[in-house]
């Protein structure tokens, strides 16, 4: 251990802060710390009073500056796809995790960093904000779901633009391409995020969690497949209660009180 907690957990209420906290190596992924983020997110999971997690990065600079290079320079094939491997577990657990995840992009996000804000579901980014898949400058290329997701939310032709020049984007042309939904001055950041985050959290939980499902399952899977399953979760939804309450709310002009089931 370096004497620190590598990823702290803040409960705000609903709302579970996770910050990366290596701030003197600008927050880089070592494996200690992506075994950290893990055991967060698997905390996180199991506690009905949390609904929303924000992730994060200590400091004023970084919100993750990638993998921690001093590590990948002693990498052999065996042990790279190892830590390949790793890193792409702990994201697709983000990715798939129940509860909506923001990340605050609180600078720079690049390589693995910015992997893990492709990873969350949401992501608004602070006016320093920095992104970039610089791992080719490496002699390497993106290892934790880069290769996969950029495209998917920024299409092909930008993903290879930044995959192939390595060349880092600012908060304004990440937003401008839809690689993050919002740019916000940085005293604004987490309440900004926070803010999106109970936006959501007024909605159906159940809802909330099966469209994420729904979703990512979309990307994975044939059209037909994927209306098929967008059906039975849709009808699924009949059998809580939640949709009852979110009905009859409507219909009486109150605000829903839903209950999660
Ligand atoms: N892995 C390991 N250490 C890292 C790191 C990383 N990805 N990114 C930053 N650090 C360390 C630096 O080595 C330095 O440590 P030191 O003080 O012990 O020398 C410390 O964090 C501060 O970084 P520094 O480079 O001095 O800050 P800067 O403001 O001059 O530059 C960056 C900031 C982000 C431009 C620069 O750190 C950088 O290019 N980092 C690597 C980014 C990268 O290629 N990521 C993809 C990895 S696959």
């Amino acid at each position: 251990m370096s004497g620190h907690e590598l990823v702290t957990v803040e409960r705000r209420d609903a709302v579970a802060v996770v910050r990366v906290n290596r701030p003197e190596k600008l927050n880089a992924l070592n494996r200690e710390t992506i075994a950290a983020l893990e055991c967060a997110f698997a905390e996180l999971r199991d506690e009905d009073a949390v609904r929303g997690v924000i992730v994060t990065g200590t400091g004023e600079k970084a919100f993750v500056a990638g993998a921690d290079i001093a590590e990948l320079a002693r990498m052999d094939p065996l042990s790279g796809v190892e830590v390949s491997r790793q890193g792409q577990r702990v994201l697709l657990d983000i990715e798939r995790f129940p509860k909506p995840v923001v990340a605050a992009v609180n600078g720079y996000a690049l390589g693995g960093g910015c992997e893990l804000a492709l990873a969350c579901h949401l992501r608004i980014a602070g006016e320093n904000a920095r992104f970039g898949l610089p791992e080719v400058s490496l002699g390497i290329i993106p290892g934790y779901g880069g290769t996969v997701r950029l495209a998917r939310i920024v299409g092909l032709g930008r993903a290879l633009a930044m995959i192939l020049t390595g060349d880092t984007i600012d908060a304004n042309e990440a937003h401008r391409i839809g690689l993050v939904n919002a740019v916000a001055p940085k005293a604004e950041l987490l309440p900004r995020a926070e803010e999106l985050l109970q936006r959501i959290l007024k909605n159906g939980p159940v809802a909330v969690r099966l469209a994420i499902h729904a979703v990512h399952r979309a990307l994975e899977t044939s059209t037909e497949d994927a209306l098929s399953f967008e059906s039975h979760l849709f009808g699924l939804l009949a059998s809580t209660t939640d949709m009852q309450e979110g009905m009859r709310a409507f219909l009486d002009k109150r605000t829903p009180a839903f209950q999660g089931r």
